[in-house]
């Protein structure tokens, strides 16, 4: 452990977790004098010895961390989120300077940033909420990262962030990605869009599995063959592989003896609840929460398959896989789709300033939602930086198009198998919706004014109206 409590470190971490430990990891390979803090013995000594190449030194107390720490100093949070964070943030306080700047890299939700960069703006300190994606892996050889803060003291930390996080074609994933707390709000997205990608994941199994009565050789076939094409993606990539481990306790795939009951640490449920106080409608991520939390419902389901019967096998003709194919891009561009959406809303609202290439930019490496089909959303907002929607892009649209057909067929076949394919579904409704021109809204407007006076707009005036709806009956 680290006695000598001269300035002499550019980069501290509080919690020497394996995030945090292979994060300072990743920057010490990369030039950068770290140092870490955390009050447990075991995880300090697992520092250091992980360290040895680099001679890291821990510190136990927190006075001598600090005080290790060159000006202005840059004190990086990986510490579970919630109220720990701000307990670490008031033993900080007292022995910071201003001009200092805290780094949140945990799952924090976005109004907790909001609230602490106010609190700590009001000392002087600068205080960046910052998402990390890539998980242990990617903390240690290159995360995709999303700081948002003071824009000034993005400068002390650029140089060190772009050194340690991913690249693609030589581009590092990593950007200023705007004011307050639109760094953990971008990092919560990236999560909605990864539930959604996760449950079309799950979906596409099951109507191979119980719809095409497909062995788990023939599925991590397919994911194969996918994720040899435009759906490449780092979740795709896993996927093929769950398929291919065997159980070390029974002769069985190890994924026939897992649990089918999802459980979540809450990134997705904020991401639709914040959708929802937004009014922005991002029905695909909604889908997935809610399906992992039917999932809980074990009992209750088994009980209902009693009562309801089985699915029925689908009427596949040959060309099934290719459409399930063009369904699961079709879904998986209406998952992306609409967290690009929320981003463009939230940024209006919060007044982020979010710069949307820049974002599906740093998404494209090193994250958990990296996939080919990134490129085709960062070439569309580079091409409109203003774009409202994905689907306004015409080379998405042509996309789009081609993949309908296919994804139509996958739903209703999956639909009159009685499979659960919620997901897909709610690609396929919210699209059909989305592209109405004159929805049937006018009649929740019209109910809403008989029963409660609630009042309506008309097509032909501009104005607000009511009608007494009982005198003309
Ligand atoms: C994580 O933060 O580890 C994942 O991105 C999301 O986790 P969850 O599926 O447990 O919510």
């Amino acid at each position: 452990m680290n006695n000598d409590n001269k300035a002499k470190y550019a980069f501290g971490m509080v919690g020497l977790g394996t995030m945090g430990r292979n994060l300072l990891l990743n920057m010490a390979d990369n030039g950068f004098a770290v140092t870490g803090y955390d009050k447990s013995e075991k995880m300090l000594q697992f520092f250091e010895e992980e360290g040895k190449k680099h001679d890291l030194k821990g510190f136990a107390d927190i006075e001598q961390f600090v005080g290790s720490l060159q000006s202005p100093r840059t004190i990086i949070l990986l510490v579970p989120a919630g109220a720990i964070v701000d307990s670490v943030i008031l033993e900080l306080q007292p022995l910071l300077a201003k001009g200092d700047i805290i780094i949140d890299s945990g799952n924090s939700h976005f109004t907790d940033t909001s609230r602490r960069y106010l609190e700590l703006k009001e000392k002087g300190i600068h205080f960046f909420g910052m998402g990390i994606s890539g998980g242990e892996e990617g903390a240690r050889f290159g995360p995709s990262m999303m700081p948002g803060g003071d824009k000034e003291a993005y400068a002390v930390v650029k140089d060190m962030l772009e050194a340690v996080s991913a690249k693609v074609n030589g581009d590092p994933c990593v950007t200023y990605i705007g004011a307050g707390a639109s760094g953990h709000f971008v990092k919560m997205t990236h999560n909605g869009i990864e539930y959604a990608i996760m449950q079309l994941l799950a979906e596409a199994y099951d109507i191979m599995k119980n719809g095409l009565g497909y062995d788990n050789n023939q599925i991590q076939q397919v994911f194969e063959k996918w994720n040899n094409g435009r759906l490449k993606s780092f979740l795709m990539e896993i996927t093929k592989d769950v398929f291919l481990v065997k159980d070390d306790k029974t002769d069985a795939f190890l994924i026939d003896v897992i649990k089918d009951e999802a459980k979540s640490k809450g990134t997705g449920k904020w991401t639709s609840q914040v959708a929802m106080d937004v009014e922005m409608p991002i029905p695909t991520i909604d889908a997935a929460v809610t399906t992992r939390n039917l999932s809980k419902l074990k009992n209750l389901r088994v009980e209902l398959n009693e009562a309801f019967g089985e699915t029925e096998k689908i009427k596949a003709d040959a060309d099934f896989i290719e459409d399930l194919e063009e369904a699961f891009y079709f879904a998986m561009a209406n998952a992306y789709a609409q967290g690009m959406h929320l981003l463009w809303k939230a940024s209006i609202d919060f007044e982020y300033g979010l710069n949307m290439a820049e974002i599906a930019k740093i998404w494209r490496g090193g994250c958990i939602i990296r996939a080919e089909f990134l490129e085709d959303i960062y070439q569309a907002y580079q091409k409109q930086p203003d774009l409202q929607h994905l689907f306004s892009d015409k080379n998405v649209q042509a996309k789009i198009k081609k993949s309908l057909k296919g994804t139509r067929n996958v739903v209703t076949s999956g639909i009159n198998a009685g499979l659960g394919i919620p997901c897909f579904t709610a690609a396929l409704t919210y699209f059909d919706t989305l592209k109405t021109g004159r929805m049937a809204s006018n009649l929740t407007q019209a109910q809403r004014d008989f029963f409660g006076a609630h009042t309506f707009e008309r097509i032909d005036s501009e104005g607000i109206f009511h009608a007494d709806w009982n005198k003309n009956l």
